[in-house]
């Protein structure tokens, strides 16, 4: 096997690498470049079992894998094509040695990267092309995820079209209307409810099931929350049965959050009738790595990460009678050294046809929707995660302090050209911009939501102020205590609780880092996440070794800035999104006298949506030679 164990110096100088390629000749090149000498070796063998599972969530459209240069990215950098050859060469050993093996994946197939979000805008929906190659691997199991159910036309695909071309789409409690041919509307779930089957090798008896968290779907799409879906007749007869075990696959967190973690509401119901049969749950949704027992020896649930930053291994075998499950976990890193370790091969050897036939239609699909487009060279990494709002690092920063100024100060709102006060929800931004070049894929990446921009004109600005420190919740509380009309702002506001969850599992981390570790040991920066499965040590389910990549940063809900200094008295004129503005409309109204509504409302601004914003900056900003320099 070729060594290709990282050294200590790979930190030092990676931060810059990133914008190597300075002599503009790359523009039209598919980047599918996979630069294997930066990650570790995964530290020890997998552990199979009877079963095992290998188990993939919230990949959001990342399926060419993270190809950026800078720490940790290059730990994620396999793209689908690669982890289909590992997956085919994981199930062909599995049956070799009469072992069974399953492949599962918990939903949020897109929103997230321009191979899923940069489709012909009218012409396709988002994911339309992406959702297709989860059908080429060997999938038994997938299940919707929130992102699934929040467009009407996606949702119906998902009905219609993915349910055909997977093996078993479960969705236990989510619903949708259709209309027939005879006008008659009925509401019916999206794909199965229940899959009972035998496993390949060892013929176990499996009883699966699908299930989301209570989350606001499309108007054609009904979830019905996982508490009141277990008292449903046909979840009860579905449970009757003792199979060997229960794999309740589901888009719902571990993160022991009622509103994303309902999997008590499941288990005990199942419990009530098999006291002792083995329940191994597969989860999703918080992006996260995360796995813990529920106070129950033969319960495992693990999550795997988001992004396709982590592959899930769960392995076990079925207990004795009196026995706890046996059972193995790990949180892979998605990368070409990682697969290759734990198939046994080597950079020549490790492709299959199907794997390598993949990653060449990802390509066509990246140069069919002209993701290379170039808009400007980035001077500088920013981060979402890793840096507060008010660092020059921050991508919340550049968005709302360099970027919507440098494009709209100077556009009327309405008749009135007052200075701009940008009060804009932080969930529009979505992933870090770094260091080089910026094309139409990592604009999308970093922020692939169509909202439209809309304005307020008018407003003192000591009250444009006074709405932004409440809506933060620096005046009134809880910034999260807003009730949300509108179901797009509902939805913002469920990834805002992502962000959040996932922000405290790096937070956790951060105290972790021990960077003197990084001298003496080869280790490169990169998740050590602690769950209480296992051992509970930090690190123990993580397949490679790592420096913690975490940092103690807090995430305003609104991002609000003005591009001058002006005094009390001055008049702004208030940029928004055109979701939310409900709650953001009787905020201001609670901090004046004077009531604002609709008609107040400026929808006409520009024409610009923040899927496009960033492009438009880098154009005027990013494109000049002397910004290239590195
Ligand atoms: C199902 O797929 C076909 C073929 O790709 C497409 O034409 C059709 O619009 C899809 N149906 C829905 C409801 O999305
Ligand atoms: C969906 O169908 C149910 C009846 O099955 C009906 O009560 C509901 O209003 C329908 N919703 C929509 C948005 O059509
Ligand atoms: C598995 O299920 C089949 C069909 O439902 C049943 O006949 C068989 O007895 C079951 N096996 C075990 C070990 O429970
Ligand atoms: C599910 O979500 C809906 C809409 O957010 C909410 O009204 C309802 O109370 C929730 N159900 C439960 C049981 O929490
Ligand atoms: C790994 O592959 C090499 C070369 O094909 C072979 O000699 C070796 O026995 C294999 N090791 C294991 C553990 O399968
Ligand atoms: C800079 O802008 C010009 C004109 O808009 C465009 O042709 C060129 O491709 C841009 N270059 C870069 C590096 O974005
Ligand atoms: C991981 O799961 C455990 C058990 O539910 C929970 O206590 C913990 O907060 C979770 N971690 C994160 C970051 O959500
Ligand atoms: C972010 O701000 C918090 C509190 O204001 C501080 O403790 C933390 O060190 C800051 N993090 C970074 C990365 O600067
Ligand atoms: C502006 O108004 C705010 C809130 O009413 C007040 O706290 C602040 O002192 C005022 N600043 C100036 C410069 O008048
Ligand atoms: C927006 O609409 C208003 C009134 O309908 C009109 O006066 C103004 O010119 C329009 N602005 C733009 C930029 O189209
Ligand atoms: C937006 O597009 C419409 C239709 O193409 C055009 O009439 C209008 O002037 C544009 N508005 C702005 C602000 O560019
Ligand atoms: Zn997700
Ligand atoms: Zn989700």
């Amino acid at each position: 096997m070729r060594s290709l164990a990282a050294v200590a110096a790979v930190l030092a100088i990676s931060a810059r690498l990133a914008g190597a390629c300075t002599d503009g000749e790359h523009h039209f090149q598919t980047p599918l470049v996979k630069p294997s000498s930066t990650q570790t070796i995964p530290h020890r063998k997998l552990v199979w079992g009877d079963v095992n599972i290998i188990h993939t969530t919230d990949t959001h459209g990342w399926l060419l894998g993270h190809q950026k240069l800078v720490p940790p990215e290059p730990n994620y950098n396999g793209n689908f094509g690669d982890f289909a050859s590992f997956v085919n060469r994981i199930k062909a050993t599995a049956d070799a040695q009469k072992r069974d093996f399953l492949l599962v994946d918990t939903g949020d197939l897109h929103d997230g990267t321009g191979l899923s979000d940069g489709y012909p805008r009218g012409l396709e929906f988002d994911g339309e092309e992406t959702d297709k190659f989860f059908s080429r691997l060997p999938y038994d199991i997938m299940t919707i995820g929130n992102h699934e159910l929040y467009y009407p036309e996606v949702a119906l695909d998902m009905h219609v079209n993915f349910t055909k071309m997977t093996k078993r789409y479960l969705t236990s409690n989510a619903f949708i209307n259709i209309t027939s041919e005879t006008g008659l509307t009925k509401t019916v779930p999206i794909g199965w409810q229940v899959a009972k089957f035998q496993t390949s090798n060892h013929r176990l008896n499996v009883t699966a099931f699908g299930i989301v968290f209570n989350t606001t779907g499309a108007p054609n799409v009904r979830v019905e929350h996982a508490k009141v879906m277990v008292n449903q007749p046909w979840f009860q007869d579905a449970i009757n049965e003792r199979p060997d075990f229960f794999l309740l696959t589901g888009h719902m967190s571990v993160s022991g959050d009622k509103r994303v973690d309902n999997w008590k509401d499941v288990i005990d119901p199942i419990r009530a009738k098999h006291h002792d049969t083995p329940i191994i749950i597969l989860a999703g949704h918080t992006h996260t790595r995360n796995c813990t027992q529920y106070n129950d020896k033969r319960v495992v649930a693990l999550e795997s990460g988001s992004y396709m930053d982590t592959v899930g291994w769960l392995s076990f075998n079925l207990p004795k009678p009196g026995n706890d499950l046996d059972y193995n976990r790990r949180y892979l890193d998605p990368n070409r050294v990682t697969y290759e370790f734990h198939t046994n091969t080597t950079e020549k050897t490790f492709d299959t046809d199907e794997g390598k036939k993949l990653t060449e239609d990802l390509g066509n699909l990246y140069n069919k929707f002209e993701l290379y487009r170039l808009w400007g060279k980035s001077p500088q990494d920013y981060s979402l995660f890793y840096q507060n709002v008010t660092s020059d690092k921050s991508v919340l920063n550049l968005f709302i302090n360099k970027v919507l100024p440098r494009l709209f100060s100077n556009v009327p709102c309405g008749g009135k050209s007052n200075p701009k006060f940008f009060l804009i929800n932080s969930g529009v931004l979505r992933y870090d911009i770094f260091n080089g070049e910026f094309n139409q894929n990592d604009q999308l990446t970093a922020s692939s939501y169509q909202d439209k921009l809309w304005c307020i004109p008018d407003v003192q600005l000591q009250y444009a102020s006074a709405t932004a420190n409440k809506m933060n919740g620096h005046a009134s509380g809880n910034s999260l205590e807003h009730s949300f009309f509108d179901p797009r702002e509902a939805r913002r506001h469920e990834m805002a609780e992502v962000d959040a969850i996932r922000q405290r599992w790096i937070a956790e981390m951060s105290k972790r880092a021990n960077f003197e570790s990084l001298q003496v040991e080869d280790k490169t920066l990169g998740y050590v996440t602690q769950d209480t499965c296992g051992n509970g040590q930090p690190g123990d389910g993580d397949d490679t070794e790592h420096i913690s990549v975490g940092k103690q940063v807090t995430f305003p809900k609104m991002l609000a800035s003005w591009q001058s200094q002006p005094t009390n008295a001055t008049l702004m004129d208030i940029v928004i999104l055109d979701h939310g503005w409900q709650a953001l409309i009787g905020t201001l109204n609670s901090v004046q006298s004077r009531k604002y509504g609709w008609d107040d409302i400026v929808k006409n601004f520009t024409n610009l949506t923040t899927d496009a914003v960033l492009g438009e900056y880098a154009l005027k900003e990013w494109n000049t030679t002397s910004t290239n320099a590195i």
